[in-house]
């Protein structure tokens, strides 16, 4: 199946409160959309430029970032060409508001097209929360990420990511050089209160560091 990746991408944007602050960019899991993640994004982050674009398949009438042939098993040739075209939509909303590269912010199959981008565009970002991710692609990222600090947020009861694959995303996202910090919570697939603490820390220490 061909994918038209020229199509433009439903989003919302909230422009920052307070210069300076990296923007965030905020993409939604299975079933969700645009709006769902502006209020983690504003606890995250306050005063950030936010970001939030809508995926463009659609499963069963759910919005998802590209396509999937069964539960974890992925359309590589559509990962792999939708992940090119939200980098090409970053790179020109960013260009346009004058921002620097965001920090996506990814639940499920949101972080999983950020890893995605990490793997085949990684100067589109500044670095990565990946909340609930997997490894997008089986080849190893064709980029250089030294220096690109990621934080992945797994979930130690989570039915849908076994744990031995967010452990291999970890270890192929540092293998390519980025600053990886990989935390397994006790959770589900869910967030909990703990990943929204512990993603806020990441975030002021990663934004005061300058990155
Ligand atoms: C995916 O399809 O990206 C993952 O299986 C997570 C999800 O269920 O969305």
């Amino acid at each position: 199946m061909t994918t038209d990746t020229s199509i433009p991408f439903v989003h919302r944007y909230e422009p920052a409160t307070e210069p300076g602050r990296t923007p965030l960019l905020l993409l939604h899991g299975t079933g969700g959309d645009e709006n769902d993640l502006l209020p983690l994004g504003r606890l995250l982050s306050p005063g950030a430029a936010l970001i939030s674009p809508r995926g463009q398949v659609l499963e069963n009438g759910m919005p998802r970032f590209f396509r999937r042939l069964a539960e974890g098993v992925f359309d590589a040739e559509d990962v792999r060409a939708r992940a090119d075209a939200l980098a090409d939509f970053i790179e020109t909303a960013c260009a346009r508001c004058g921002h620097p590269a965001p920090i996506a912010v990814g639940f499920s199959n949101g972080a999983n097209i950020a890893a995605a981008i990490l793997y085949r565009r990684p100067q589109a970002l500044a670095g990565a929360v990946l909340l609930r991710a997997m490894v997008p692609l089986e080849e190893a990222p064709a980029g250089d990420l030294t220096g690109k600090p990621v934080l992945i947020l797994s979930g130690n009861a989570d039915p849908i990511i076994p744990a031995a694959n967010a452990e291999r995303l970890a270890a192929r996202l540092a293998a390519a050089g980025a600053e990886v910090e990989h935390r397994v919570l006790r959770a589900a697939h869910g967030l909990t209160q703990s990943d929204v603490a512990i993603a806020q820390t990441w975030l002021a220490q990663t934004w005061l560091a300058g990155k």
